[in-house]
């Protein structure tokens, strides 16, 4: 194996092109396929040849616990629905603190080799970034899916504790990286799995998707942090390059809500949207409802139809229905295009993944800026799911909490409607002004049954 330890470095950087293509071709749904596949091609490369630059490599350990992880990864890949990916990327992200946690303990503890300045900060920074990253993952697992209350932990000593906890943790790495005390970078572990519970709790479940971007960012660094005390290449670029990008998707997330990452770490509207609900005035204001079998009528003989899906589109599951409703307007020669804003939903590219999955032709989705000027001119609007992303008061009224979040405009268009299952709020916990215009039909049921009606009466199937 010696022999081809000198080939390693080789197949590490072909691996780290690949990663590279693979950020490249995820950023279109196009080339999304062809970017996985990179990415498929550059950990197996990069898996197989550590197998030649690891020391005397205990095979059958690492075999079992290979064949163990596909198992568990592939029977997870195939079962888990498109819903509840947000929680199966936090899952994942605490198993990447955590084995940054194992390792940088069993290099501490490795018998009869001395750490040198550089190695002692590595494995201090390295290993208390992945503890937190631990159990903040596994909090905003239990928060999005339902284990734990998604309410935040709230109280004045929240963040005493929270600076405490944090000061403690430096000082004793601190101790560690002076002294080499074991002791002290066992409770600086320790603490730093207790700061990640208190970091997460206090902020509110509807915030976990950008938490999650924000601990895929802390496990790329948690994992180029081991790849300096395994004086590895491949991870440390690996880890670099994961790092980055869910630091880049986490500022672009919280630049589309308009609000800085601060405030939703450290609690924002977010923390407050459970309340906020409550305080809608909707049951004062008028609005105009119809049925599935109204709007069917109106998009049939329109020319321009953009769907704007959001939210509530996932929930219902009612992707497939859309399509078919789309093929029917079509058949009628009516133009039908999607409009995605670029956080609608609950996780990045929500959206675009479950159109994707009914087989809608991208050529047929628009981003937010690409149609936006269009609205004017469309004949019907139809909200499906979406809330917030179609809240005018982030145009036009400064005192909203989401005032200056970019919105799809669809109070421009001729004619608004609606499918959502009452007048409550979305996830900002705001009114909105879109459904008590005059142009606006609100049509009330769960989405998937109201689109599956209306796809019965564009085709004439229904009656
Ligand atoms: P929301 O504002 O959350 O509104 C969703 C609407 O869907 C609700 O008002 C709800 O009304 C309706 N709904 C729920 N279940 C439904 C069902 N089965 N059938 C029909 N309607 C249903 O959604 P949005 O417009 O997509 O906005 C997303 C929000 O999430 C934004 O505020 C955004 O900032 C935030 N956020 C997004 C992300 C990412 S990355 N996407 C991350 C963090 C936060 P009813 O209850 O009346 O049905």
């Amino acid at each position: 194996m010696q022999n081809f330890s000198q080939y390693a470095d080789w197949a590490y950087l072909v691996g780290a092109v690949l990663f590279i293509l693979t950020l490249r071709g995820l950023s279109s749904p196009a080339s999304a396929v062809r970017g996985n596949r990179y990415g498929m091609f550059g950990m197996a490369l990069a898996v197989i040849s550590t197998f030649f630059v690891a020391v005397n490599p205990n095979m059958a350990m690492i075999i079992a616990a290979m064949v163990l992880g596909a198992f568990v990864g592939i029977l997870r890949a195939r079962t888990v629905p498109m819903t509840q990916m947000p929680e199966t990327v936090a899952m994942m992200h605490s198993l990447v603190g955590l084995a940054a946690v194992l390792i940088a303990v069993a290099a501490v503890f490795h018998p009869g080799v001395f750490h040198d300045t550089v190695h002692r900060f590595e494995l201090f920074v390295g290993c208390f970034v992945g503890a937190i990253t631990f159990t903040a993952s596994v909090i905003a697992w239990g928060k999005l899916s339902a284990k734990l209350a998604a309410r935040p932990l709230k109280g004045v000593w929240v963040k005493p504790v929270q600076t405490v906890l944090f000061l403690a943790m430096l000082g004793f790495g601190i101790n560690y990286f002076v002294s080499q005390n074991i002791d002290s970078f066992l409770v600086m572990t320790a603490i730093a799995l207790v700061f990640g519970y208190f970091w997460i709790a206090p902020i509110g479940g509807g915030d976990m998707p950008v938490v999650v971007s924000l601990l895929n960012s802390l496990s790329g660094w948690a994992a180029a942090g081991v790849g300096f005390t395994l004086n590895n290449s491949m991870l440390i670029i690996a880890g670099s390059l994961v790092g980055s990008s869910g630091a880049i998707l986490s500022y672009i997330m919280c630049r589309a809500m308009n609000r800085s990452l601060l405030n939703v770490l450290f609690g924002g509207f977010g923390t407050a949207t459970a309340a906020a609900g409550e305080a809608t005035e909707a049951g004062e204001r008028n609005y105009r409802s119809g049925s599935p079998d109204d709007a069917a009528f109106m998009m049939s003989h329109a020319d321009h139809v953009v769907i704007v899906p959001g939210y509530g589109l996932a929930q219902a599951r009612a992707q497939n229905a859309v399509k078919e409703l789309a093929e029917a307007l079509k058949e009628k020669g009516v133009t039908v295009r999607y409009a995605i804003h670029p956080v609608a939903g609950r996780m990045p590219g929500h959206m675009n993944v479950l159109l994707a999955e009914a087989d809608v032709s991208y050529e047929d989705v628009f981003e937010m800026d690409a149609i936006n000027s269009d609205f004017p001119s469309t004949d019907v609007v139809l909200v499906i799911g979406a809330n917030d992303v179609v809240n005018p008061a982030a145009k036009d009224n400064p005192s909203s909490p989401i005032y200056g979040m970019p919105i799809l405009e669809a109070h421009r268009a001729r004619t608004v409607m609606v499918i959502k299952r009452s007048m409550a709020t979305g996830y900002a916990g705001l009114d909105n002004d879109l459904f008590y215009l005059d142009k606006t039909m609100m049509i009330f049921g769960d989405a998937k049954k109201v689109v599956e009606d209306m796809v019965k009466a564009v085709s004439g199937k229904g009656h």
